[in-house]
């Protein structure tokens, strides 16, 4: 009999609003992109075999047994069999996933959450979102040194959420859908430099960027009122001022500068870079009859891949 291949996914996220601020505490609005997905497939192996990861994206095969907890994957197979008190299985996990990578997408999270799934799943007890969010979490430290928890949220629990670091997320119900077109600019760029960066400006002068961060945390808190109202005119401008302060904080890019400009000229309520910048995506709000015309302005100006994705469908 051919052993059955047991598969589960999760998916990509994008940030509206609040990114790096929210590593000091300040709020911030993230959504799922569920139409963009990282996969994980376990399957029995040979017999003492133990856990074997292909991550087919990185080309690479490894044994468990044969890496440190330094390596990701490793380290959330690790967190994953000590949480079930579950001893290695012989098994075959395999690892894909449609999303870009070192574009402020979640992929790195992604991937950790659907392994998580899946392994559990094929040890017979699956993990509820809230404990694969805390494991995501302590994978995303090998990242970055100090995440704010908001990436492994979002994408855990695959719902709109309302983030303070420290705190229970809050769901948001989203009420009107709304358009997102989401760009790549086609430069790769670290969460752990840009983070550190950003800490290191805060550290040399800290009362200039907590003023920065208290407006985006403000910003955040009414994007989080114009989603609950359906406000989208009103969100596309809080967009258009927190990619300003993103860039005064000196995460913006040369280049996501320029797509977030040919967003708003083709007709975007708003735009700005999303996640921790200095190349990565950009996302325009749209109306649904500007998506082509916003898309094609923002290959104009040189994206090298569009996402259109709607939100709270
Ligand atoms: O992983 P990215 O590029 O989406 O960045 C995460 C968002 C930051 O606020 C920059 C970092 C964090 O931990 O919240």
């Amino acid at each position: 009999m051919t052993p059955s291949i047991l598969e589960r996914t999760a998916p990509a996220k994008t940030i509206l609003c609040g990114e790096h601020s929210v590593v000091y505490g300040r709020p911030a609005i993230a959504v799922p992109v569920s139409t963009m997905r990282a996969r994980a497939s376990v399957l029995p192996g040979p017999k003492d075999s133990g856990l074997v990861i292909r991550a087919l994206d990185l080309g690479r095969d490894f044994a468990l047994r044969n890496v440190g907890q330094d390596q990701p994957l490793a380290r959330m197979a690790h967190l994953v069999l000590e949480s079930l008190g579950a001893p290695e299985p012989d098994a075959i996990m395999t690892l894909s996933s449609d999303l870009p990578v070192a574009s402020g997408m979640g992929s790195g999270t992604a991937i950790s959450v659907a392994a998580a799934r899946a392994l559990s799943a094929f040890l017979g007890s699956e993990l509820p979102p809230e404990v694969i969010s805390a494991l995501a979490y302590e994978v995303e430290k090998i990242h970055h040194g100090t995440p704010s928890g908001i990436d492994n949220t979002v994408i855990a629990f695959e719902q709109p959420v309302y983030f303070v670091r420290g705190a229970p997320p809050e769901i948001l119900r989203i009420h009107t859908p709304f358009h997102l077109l989401i760009a790549n600019s086609g430069i790769a760029a670290s969460t752990r430099d840009s983070v550190a960066e950003v800490r290191h400006r805060w550290e040399t002068a800290p009362s200039y960027y907590n003023v920065i961060f208290d407006c985006i945390g403000a910003i955040a808190q009414a994007a989080r009122a114009a989603v609950d109202q359906g406000a989208l005119q009103a969100l596309g401008v809080l967009f258009n001022e927190n990619h300003e302060l993103l860039a005064r904080m000196g995460v913006s890019h040369f280049q996501l500068d320029r797509l977030t400009d040919a967003a708003r000229e083709a007709g975007a309520l708003g735009a700005k870079l999303t996640g921790s910048g200095q190349g990565g995506n950009i996302i325009a709000l749209v109306d649904p009859d500007t998506v082509d015309a916003v898309r094609q302005a923002l290959i104009a100006a040189g994206a090298t891949a569009t996402w259109h994705a709607e939100i709270g469908c």
